[in-house]
């Protein structure tokens, strides 16, 4: 019998998450309570003063922020509210960061930043001139692999 379309596509996502399924086992949200005492934090520390540190915070939370506002959005696919959404999260916001704090942050941790970025104002422009909700949910999906890439990476400490 040839299987339908709708059957690959669903044994194919099943393939996908069976083969993820390694990756959580080694993800620290499953292991048992009691392991959680001998947890180790790993991710690289950065050490900033604690006014960098409340910047770079703060810009988190306001990409949560607008991230929250674009998928409310685009379940109406309201894509101008999107784009006025991404816009700010875009490269005009990393021109505000001070070039002091610049030249403390590794080059990695640059690259995925300019990569968000980047990727906002992108999202911000194809979203006004395709209204295609799909494409910009792909993109907002991709967007959304840099930052956890980020947080897997670095911690960020407060220098005394
Ligand atoms: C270049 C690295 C990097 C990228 C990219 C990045 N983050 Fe972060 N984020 C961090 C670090 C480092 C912290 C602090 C973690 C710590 O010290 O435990 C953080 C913290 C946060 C926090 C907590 C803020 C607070 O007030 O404590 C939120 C929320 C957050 N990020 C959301 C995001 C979202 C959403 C994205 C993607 C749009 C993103 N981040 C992209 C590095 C990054």
């Amino acid at each position: 019998m040839v299987k339908s379309g709708k059957q690959m596509l669903m044994g194919g996502t099943l393939a996908m998450i069976i083969m993820a399924a390694p990756v959580w086992a080694h993800d620290e949200h499953s292991h048992g309570a009691g392991d959680h005492a001998n947890l180790k934090d790993e991710r690289k520390a950065l050490s900033l003063e604690p006014s960098e540190r409340a910047m770079i915070l703060l810009e988190m939370r306001q990409f949560l922020n607008g991230i929250q506002i674009m998928a409310d959005a685009l379940s109406s696919d309201d894509l101008k509210t999107v784009a006025q959404a991404a816009k700010p999260l875009g490269s005009q916001a990393a021109h505000e960061v001070p070039d002091s704090l610049k030249a403390k942050l590794p080059k990695e941790f640059k690259q995925l930043a300019f990569a968000v970025h980047g990727g906002f104002d992108q999202l911000a422009m194809d979203a006004e001139s395709l209204g295609d909700t799909k494409h910009t949910q792909k993109q907002l999906a991709d967007i959304l692999q840099s930052c956890v890439n980020c947080h897997n990476l670095f911690q960020i400490h407060a220098a005394k």
